[in-house]
């Protein structure tokens, strides 16, 4: 940590980014408001729970070892625990060792790196299926966990359907009606493509079509209707393969935006067809909200950064992660229409905001509103929850208290409520180095939080989380 980063840190009490070294397991005893009734479940969330290893600053956020955050909402209260994920990584990593990251260097030069994969760290979702619990990281494999106790029992490959680095992207999307779970993986050998898959509701898992694309590229997202996997591949390359596989650069300074290369759209038919792809001006994006068929269109809505300040300028501002939080979170919710071999595209609000995300009771279909992080200010903190209404354009807005910040809104359903429900969000609570659950009513956003949980230490940020309902 730089020592302006420990300045900051002693100023607040935390930063959002700060190490949560310790694995806790207790009831939280300070609950603010009234949870409510019809709210039962568990809440986790994932993200690097610790940037510093053995008092060495890793050099992205992209490169902490994974810690999932466990909040369990029920008649009796809310019990939290948090726990890493045992990775390689993690089991190995010490002050005299640490592996190669996205954006981290081993000590010791070139021949300490060269030939060395990233390591999986598995830290940047987790995902519920077919009664599973799966941290991901779109390198690798998944690590399968105890739901309970968060226990990792050990790496997946869905029965061998996963094959050698088993690729496997953090953001797969599950049918809210056939409980079917779609996902793909970059694949870099015999040639670069995307692999995609399909993983029934009893959790047996096969493989779909293969995206051929042009150059290795990062690909972190896609969207799911109810006819096709929907793919926009910016034109993020990995332009100096040579420099990263010897060890000379880090593999993110060795990624570049090739903005004349366009954007490539690819609708992947869910019955395993050929894709049919659409090329169209670059966009840079990291998040999907939600896709669906409207006629013979196909309709994706994005959060999209602004093409001129693609990846270096954002890559650099997100490695000073303790100074900067608010590079990760500029973009802006837009509406991608594919008609034919035409895209059109449409800004749907003008906040900076990131991590969308929606009523799952949607996923494939027309959504009626956005939820995202945001910044009250614009370049400013994320300090904010938005919901952004489609029907009639309304938007709400919740801001947390000056020098807090908060991270994605997790959608929960109200079983009562179409299109109703409540937003699960995490506070930093820089100032007392602490951070409490919050639980906004979806559709009364600018009221501010209806229950929070106090817990009696920070975490850090994290990136995605899910929720899973009560039987
Ligand atoms: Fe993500």
């Amino acid at each position: 940590m730089s020592d302006q980063a420990v300045e900051t840190s002693e100023r607040l009490g935390s930063g959002p980014w700060d190490a949560q070294e310790t694995e806790y397991d207790y009831r939280v005893e300070e609950i603010g408001g009234t949870m409510p009734e019809a709210l039962r479940g568990v809440l986790y969330r994932i993200g690097p729970g610790r940037l510093q290893v053995g008092g060495q600053r890793l050099g992205h956020i992209f490169d902490g070892d994974g810690m999932v955050s466990r909040f369990e909402i029920g008649p009796d209260g809310v019990g939290f625990r948090n726990r890493y994920v045992r990775t390689r990584h993690f089991a190995k990593a010490s002050p005299s060792w640490i592996g190669r990251g996205i954006g981290t260097q081993r000590p010791g030069g070139f021949l300490a790196n060269a030939f060395r994969m990233p390591s999986n760290v598995s830290n940047t979702n987790v995902v519920s299926h077919a009664g599973g619990l799966f941290s991901l990281w779109e390198g690798g494999r998944p690590y399968r966990l105890d739901p309970e106790s968060l226990e990792t029992v050990g790496r997946e490959n869905f029965d061998g359907t996963l094959k050698l680095l088993g690729a496997f992207s953090a953001h797969p999307k599950i049918d809210p009606v056939t409980g079917e779970m779609f996902n793909f993986g970059i694949e870099v050998f015999p040639r670069p493509m995307l692999r995609t898959y399909r993983r029934d509701r009893h959790g047996k898992m096969t493989s779909l079509a293969t995206v051929p694309v042009p150059r290795p590229v990062f690909c972190h997202d896609f969207a799911l209707t109810d006819k096709n996997l929907v793919f926009l591949v910016d034109p993020l390359v990995f332009a100096r393969p040579v420099s990263a596989l010897l060890g000379l650069d880090s593999i993110d300074h060795c990624l570049d935006f090739r903005r004349q290369q366009g954007t490539r759209v690819a609708l992947v038919p869910r019955d395993g067809g050929k894709a049919r792809i659409v090329d169209t001006e670059a966009m840079f994006h990291f998040h999907a909200t939600n896709a669906y068929e409207d006629g013979d269109d196909v309709v994706v809505e994005v959060v999209a950064h602004d093409p001129e300040q693609a990846w270096s300028p954002w890559n650099e501002a997100v490695r000073d992660y303790e100074n900067n939080v608010s590079a990760a979170f500029g973009g802006r919710i837009e509406r991608i229409r594919i008609s034919g071999n035409r895209v059109t595209r449409e800004r749907l609000a003008d906040i900076d905001c990131e991590f969308p995300q929606l009523d799952h009771r949607y996923e494939g279909r027309a959504h009626p509103v956005t939820y995202a992080a945001a910044s009250s200010i614009p370049g400013g903190d994320p300090d904010s929850l938005i919901s952004v209404g489609h029907g009639d354009g309304a938007q709400e807005m919740f801001t947390v208290a000056s020098g807090h910040t908060v991270c994605e809104p997790v959608f929960a359903a109200d079983p009562e409520r179409d299109g109703g429900g409540w937003l699960l969000s995490v506070e930093h609570v820089a100032d007392q180095a602490r951070s409490r659950l919050l639980v906004l009513d979806s559709e009364h956003l600018a009221d501010g939080p209806i229950a929070t949980a106090e817990l009696t230490h920070h975490i850090p940020m994290g990136f995605h989380g899910t929720f899973v309902p009560a039987r």
